[in-house]
């Protein structure tokens, strides 16, 4: 019986090896991992900078990994991603956000079209619409700033993590403008189950979560899904919200009521899931750089009469304060399905071939972000690095003698980048310049900037692991 089971055991294991990919001919470098199957997905999971670090250490800038069964082609050198990408009919988009959609927010589309859905986008968030949306926000902001109920309107000095200042105000002020009317406590209670179902995101997206992760993601879900109710909407009239717009789509795609809620989770995450974390780091940042805050202090000063459009336009030390903190904390991995056997070309000229159901990653927070050779001491917090002598807007980085088009990606690349990056921008703006206005800010003694949550490279923004403690008191 032994000898039996430990036969079968052992043939197994043979055919797994066996059945193991091999490289072939102008494939790029393969690395299957030690364990069969799983490959390299533990260590991509836990902390995937420095799992594909070493990767690039041992293969170059284009690799081929095992992770739980699928191959990934990860390429890291930046100068090609941009045309590697291009070619949508290869490399598709939708199947994997689909595949998101699925697993995190239990949301089928099946029309979903990312194209025409950043077309929309880009109508309701840049020109008028991102005129109208400035304005709103800043009116959110002074209304929370001011509410009794939100709790910040006191003289004495508090105490609080930083990151859950900055979310937390950040958040209800741009729901607020994006999702539109709700009272502070069910704004609180919006926030606080957005914040207990974010914290699960990583592991709903690669499936790892346990049973009581499990419970409490779903009931964090449903209750949004209660609290998240649909904008109603005059069919006649002329200027819908982006909101209304996208619920109208849905309506007209015979969506029901339960998937509109759903959807409409999906695009809180994608409108309020990046810019408090943005917030948090670029405050944290000039809290721990005086000579940062110092200079940020006096561009304020120097643009306060301004009207905030016009103001936007002054701001190069702010401008070159949020590059550099999204360049070292915006860490999205650009993910395609391979559609059928493909070849493609890198910047130096050299071919690969990539097969159908494969996929293929770009990280641009390793490459260019984090790349040693475009930016030195690239784990350093320079607040001028974007910054020329003459206080203009720094665009020649360099590799290899040669100008890189793009020295930071945090907003994607191409076609596909983020169409709400301009709001994003001046309501991160908006935030900073707000509450430095407004608050005394300190560190509290001892704080120190926090590590980076190491699971969450691949979503978006990352998040510190605990909190930067500070205290802070409303100037009179
Ligand atoms: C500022 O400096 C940069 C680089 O040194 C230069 O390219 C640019 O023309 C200068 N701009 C002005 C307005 O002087």
């Amino acid at each position: 019986m032994f000898w039996t089971a430990a036969l079968l055991l052992g043939l197994i294991a043979l055919l797994l090896v066996y059945s193991r990919r091999r490289r072939q001919r102008n494939e790029p470098p393969l690395d299957n991992g030690i364990i069969p199957w799983l490959g390299h997905a533990l260590e991509f999971g836990k902390d995937a900078a420095k799992f594909l670090t070493r990767m690039k250490q041992k293969h170059g800038d284009i690799f081929t990994v095992c992770v739980a069964g699928k191959y990934v082609t990860v390429l890291l050198d930046s100068n090609s991603y941009e045309t590697v990408l291009k070619d949508e009919d290869c490399l598709d988009a939708t199947g994997y956000a689909k595949l998101l959609m699925k697993k995190i927010f239990d949301l089928h589309l099946p029309n979903h079209n990312p194209k025409s859905e950043r077309n929309r986008a880009q109508k309701h968030f840049q020109g008028n619409g991102l005129t109208q949306l400035r304005n709103s926000m800043h009116n959110n902001l002074q209304l929370l700033l001011t509410s009794p109920e939100a709790g910040l309107n006191t003289a004495g000095w508090k105490k609080d993590g930083l990151f859950s200042f900055c979310y937390s105000l950040l958040f209800r002020a741009a729901y607020l403008t994006v999702f539109g009317e709700h009272n502070n406590a069910e704004l609180t209670e919006i926030y606080e189950e957005f914040r207990r179902f974010d914290k699960l995101l990583p592991k709903l997206a690669r499936g790892t979560q346990n049973k009581e992760e499990t419970k409490v993601a779903n009931s964090a879900q449903g209750r949004l899904w209660e609290l998240l109710t649909p904008p109603s909407a005059d069919r006649n009239a002329k200027d819908l919200s982006w909101l209304q717009s996208f619920i109208q789509h849905l309506q007209e795609d015979g969506m029901d009521a339960e998937t509109q809620r759903k959807a409409m989770l999906l695009q809180l995450w994608v409108t309020q899931g990046n810019a408090g974390p943005a917030a948090f780091w670029v405050v944290g940042f000039l809290l721990t750089h005086p000579e940062a805050l110092r200079a940020v202090r006096e561009e304020i000063i120097s643009v306060q009469h301004l009207a905030p459009e016009e103001r936007d336009k002054h701001t190069p030390v702010f401008d070159s304060v949020l590059k550099e903190t999204l360049r070292l904390t915006a860490a999205a991995l650009i993910t395609r399905e391979v559609m059928q056997d493909t070849k493609i070309s890198l910047s130096d000229g050299q071919e690969y071939r990539l097969r159908r159901g494969d996929r293929l990653c770009v990280f641009p927070f390793l490459s260019p972000q984090m790349d040693p050779q475009i930016h030195k001491q690239p784990e350093m917090f320079i607040f001028e690095r974007f910054l020329n002598e003459n206080s203009t807007e720094r665009k020649d980085f360099l590799k290899d003698g040669r100008r890189v088009k793009y020295s930071i990606m945090p907003w994607g690349t191409g076609e596909n980048k983020c169409p709400g990056r301009d709001f994003a921008i001046s309501a991160i703006k908006e935030f900073v310049f707000t509450i430095l206005i407004q608050f005394d800010l300190e560190l509290c003694e001892d704080a120190t900037m926090p590590s980076v949550d190491t699971s969450r490279y691949g979503f978006g923004m990352l998040q510190p692991r605990g909190d930067l403690e500070i205290r802070y008191r409303k100037r009179s």
